[in-house]
């Protein structure tokens, strides 16, 4: 490949902007009751953000998954263990009732038509709620003892809420690309 001034010049174009994006927003985020996360970091798609604790002697993440959202909408945020897409992912979903309490549980999705009906995790889950504010949909929980390591993959997804129950995703677009590693040591 011939490198010619130009082609330097768009590098430098694509590593400034790479700068301006990676000013993280999540940062600003605050949340109730004075909890405060020591780390956190702006997810690629569905304008979502994760925030974390964790212990590494206890293997043990302290977590707020933060996501847009409208009234009538589910999210869930997963570690999947034993891949890095959906399938085998574990879940913790969250969304509005219609009479305004939030739901929120746990849900492994063991197949590309899970019933996101509450279930249990292959790691320990506690602590577990989710607030509904401006547009966004919080869950807060603890999870672990987690595996050895400390990069996991993860995957985030949203949709609509049907007849009190989540339905399915968009499967184009962000709610395919809604997943990435995480390093809990970052
Ligand atoms: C975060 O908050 C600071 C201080 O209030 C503000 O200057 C900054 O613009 C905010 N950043 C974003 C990305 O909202
Ligand atoms: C709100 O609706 C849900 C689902 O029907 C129900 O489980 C819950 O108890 C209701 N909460 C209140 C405060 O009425
Ligand atoms: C989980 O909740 C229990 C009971 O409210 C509390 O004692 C404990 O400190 C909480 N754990 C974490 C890690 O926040
Ligand atoms: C995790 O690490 C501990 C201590 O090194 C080891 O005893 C255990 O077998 C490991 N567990 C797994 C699942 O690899």
């Amino acid at each position: 490949m011939e490198i010619t001034p130009s082609f330097v010049f768009a590098i430098c174009i694509v590593q400034s902007l790479f700068i301006i994006s990676s000013a993280q927003t999540c940062k600003n985020n605050t949340f109730p009751s004075n909890q405060v996360f020591t780390s956190c970091s702006d997810l690629p798609v569905l304008q979502a953000y994760l925030h974390w604790n964790y212990t590494p002697s206890i293997k043990r993440a302290h977590i707020a998954y933060r996501a847009s959202q409208s009234p009538t909408g589910w999210v869930a945020w997963a570690i999947n263990p034993t891949g890095s897409g959906m399938v085998g992912s574990q879940a913790i979903v969250a969304f509005r009732h219609s009479n305004g309490s939030m739901a929120v549980y746990p849900t492994p999705i063991n197949s590309y038509n899970p019933s996101m009906q509450p279930g249990t995790l292959s790691f320990p889950v506690s602590n577990i709620s989710a607030t509904y504010a401006d547009n966004e949909i919080t869950i807060l929980a603890v999870i672990g003892p987690l595996a050895n390591g400390t990069t996991f993959n993860h995957v985030w997804q949203a949709g609509p809420v049907s007849s009190g129950n989540p339905s399915m995703h968009s499967t184009t677009g962000a709610n395919v690309q809604s997943m990435a590693t995480l390093d809990f040591l970052s």
